[in-house]
């Protein structure tokens, strides 16, 4: 049972230019005001290009930042176009989104996401390691089968504390639709056994993303094991976004 700090995620993919930390100014004076701040955590995943001049802007405040991805080399390199997650610590960015099916859908494998996985471990970053299945895969009855390859790159030695699973059934990203309670619950219940079963650990942390506006957050709240919710599309608007934390905590 999850009574710990909720995560209230913003992936805001190919979207913002500078002007756009307004919204993030917004979700911060919301912040600041909301009763129920102590009870979570807001962290918004910006572009590349807008890390850095938010990182400064963020300093010393509440809300974190994250970057969408990470390559799978480190430091630097003659890799034309990539982000090494050295790079990433450096401009004081904490977080990084992993295995996000957007860019497992151009090519990245299971073995790639361990690589960045390991290395944004060296680097002391935390990390939101994308799992779920899509569409056929859930027709096909797999979905077990696709989180247990997914979730199978994590070895004993990794930091497990380090890192956020965010269940993101492929089919329900962007779509409006979302999972019914039954098959969200026996999801969320088996990634948060598998950990226990295979590292012996308690303390996993598990977001659901996928469609979560103003209104699915009412269907998710009951699920009392998730720790909070990966937000693609809301995550563009403050109203929208402060709408989710103000619904789920209704
Ligand atoms: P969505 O995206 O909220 O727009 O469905 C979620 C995600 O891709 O992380």
């Amino acid at each position: 049972m999850s009574s710990g700090l909720k995560y209230f995620v913003g992936n805001w993919k190919m979207f913002g230019v500078i002007s756009s930390f307004k919204i993030i100014t917004k979700l911060n004076n919301f912040l600041q005001k909301d009763k129920n701040n102590k009870k979570y955590k807001i962290i918004i995943a910006p572009p590349f290009t807008l890390l850095e001049s938010f990182s400064k802007k963020l300093k010393n405040k509440r809300i974190k930042l994250s970057s969408q991805n990470c390559f799978h080399k480190d430091g630097f390199g003659a890799y034309t176009g990539n982000i090494s997650p050295f790079m990433i610590k450096k401009i004081g960015v904490n977080y990084t989104i992993i295995g996000h099916s957007e860019n497992r859908d151009s090519g990245e494998t299971d073995q790639l996401i361990n690589e960045k996985v390991k290395l944004a471990l060296n680097n002391n970053l935390n990390i939101i390691l994308c799992v779920g299945e899509n569409k056929q895969e859930k027709r096909n009855k797999k979905t077990i089968l696709v989180l247990k390859r997914q979730l199978n790159i994590l070895k004993k030695n990794y930091q497990l504390n380090k890192i956020i699973i965010a269940y993101e059934p492929v089919w329900s990203i962007g779509s409006g639709n979302v999972p019914s309670y039954l098959e969200l619950k026996k999801n969320t219940l088996f990634i948060k056994a598998y950990l226990k079963r295979k590292f012996k650990f308690n303390n996993s942390k598990l977001l659901y993303g996928g469609s979560v506006d103003h209104k699915t957050i009412n269907n998710f709240k009951a699920i009392k094991e998730l720790d909070g919710f990966l937000i693609g599309g809301a995550s563009k608007s403050s109203k929208k976004f402060i709408d989710i934390i103000k619904n789920f905590y209704k």
